[in-house]
């Protein structure tokens, strides 16, 4: 394989769930690296910092490729915090932006010295207790903006739990008086799959009614969401628009604040979605008035967007390049209805066929599960040329592991 190309092959692929067993995930690094070169490229000419969102797929050689690549890291619990640390990411480039958490995971991420985002009025405070001045910290605030693909990936509309409401920025100054709180950045993120520029100036102009009552502020956050295309014809967020609509947007609000400020993005998609691969082999075949159904050795335990949130992931049958496209209902071997796919035109499927899930990194294996006492896939990394496992699969003792027989 060349280590050129950012798109692995149907071959290619059908040699590593020959090498590595199927259902597998396999991520290639060199697509990362693509993707996160759109970014700086395009943003070269200003003072903007990414931050991984590593919940999208937070395998520990992912994180160090991440790292490799000069990308900082966005965590969303702890335990992310400890991973990407663990991954060797100093504490500075380490942002935690939580939600709804406990006080002491954010005394635990300031014991580690990473950079913290409050959501509620409630930690917030906590926070101004216990730390007041001595260490500074972000907000994350919900700008009322509707955003992403669907509903339940939109995180900045006006009945999201997520940030504290805009309008009550006045309690925020109120705890930052009270209590001399150095808030360094101001955090918004709308949603995922956005793919309309605007959605991003419109935050920032938001931010920019805020920002002059803010004394001590150096950063502007403005979250994540980068849409890639996961069907043909989708498209994805034009990074080199957004990019020139930023600088424009402080062009017109020159030194904001009364200081120079730092714009920090937060993508987990846009780096990690195309990188991946879910590669399943055909077990079952069965015709049916309603549909031809292909059961696959997987289910929504291992790839729960579609089931989850309707997504689309493309679906290629890699065995039979040249097939009849017929009609097929995609589904999984699990005691559910979980249904891949319905009705889709895949080249004639036959038993012991490898189909390939498109788009599989991001929220991928990291939303996997062991329901039905199904092993989770293995990890493969294509990183020089080179195949990797990166995490085996399940064993049966892993179904055992922390459980207590009485
Ligand atoms: N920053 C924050 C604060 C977030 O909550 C998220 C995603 C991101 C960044 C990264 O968003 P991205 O660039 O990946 O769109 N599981 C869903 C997506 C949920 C995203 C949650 N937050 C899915 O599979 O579509």
């Amino acid at each position: 394989m060349s280590q050129q190309q950012s798109q692995l092959t149907p071959e290619y692929l059908i040699t590593l769930g020959q090498q590595f067993g199927t259902p597998l995930y396999v991520y290639h690094a060199e697509k990362i690296r693509e993707q996160y070169a759109k970014l700086t490229t395009a943003f070269r000419d200003s003072n903007t910092v990414f931050f991984y969102a590593c919940k999208a797929l937070t395998n520990i050689n992912i994180l160090k490729y991440v790292h490799s690549l000069g990308a900082n890291v966005d965590c969303s619990s702890i335990n992310e915090v400890r991973l990407a640390l663990h991954a060797g990411f100093p504490p500075e480039r380490v942002l935690y932006t939580s939600n709804g958490i406990g006080f002491d995971e954010i005394e635990e991420a300031v014991s580690l010295g990473v950079i913290v985002n409050i959501d509620s009025l409630s930690n917030l405070e906590k926070f101004g207790k216990k730390y007041g001045h001595t260490y500074p910290v972000g907000v994350r605030l919900r700008p009322n903006i509707m955003a992403g693909g669907n509903l339940k990936i939109s995180t900045g509309h006006d009945k999201s739990k997520f940030g504290i409401p805009v309008d009550q920025v006045d309690k925020i100054l109120d705890l930052v008086d009270r209590y001399h709180l150095r808030i360094a950045d101001l955090h918004i993120h709308t949603g995922s799959e956005i793919k309309d520029v605007d959605v991003f100036v419109q935050g920032i102009e938001i931010l920019f009614d805020l920002i002059p009552k803010f004394k001590e502020l150096q950063f502007i956050d403005l979250g994540g969401g980068f849409k890639v295309p996961y069907k043909d014809g989708d498209g994805e967020t034009n990074i080199t628009e957004l990019a020139q609509k930023v600088q424009t947007a402080f062009a017109n609000h020159p030194n904001p604040g009364g200081r120079p400020l730092q714009v920090w993005f937060e993508p987990g998609k846009f780096l990690v979605s195309e990188c991946g691969y879910f590669v399943t082999k055909v077990n079952v075949m069965k015709e049916t008035d309603a549909a031809t159904f292909v059961s696959v050795d997987s289910g929504f335990n291992h790839l729960i967007r579609p089931m989850f949130y309707d997504a689309y992931h493309r679906i290629e049958n890699i065995s039979n390049p040249t097939g009849i496209p017929k009609r097929y209902s995609v589904v999984g071997n699990i005691c559910e209805t979980d249904t891949f796919a319905w009705h889709r035109m895949i080249n004639e499927v036959r038993e012991g066929d490898y189909l390939v899930f498109y788009n599989a990194g991001a929220y991928g294996f990291e939303m996997s599960s062991n329901f039905n006492s199904r092993y989770k896939p293995a990890e493969v990394l294509v990183k020089d040329g080179q195949a990797h496992l990166i995490r085996r699969r399940d064993k049966f003792e892993d179904l055992l592991r922390n459980q207590i027989e009485l």
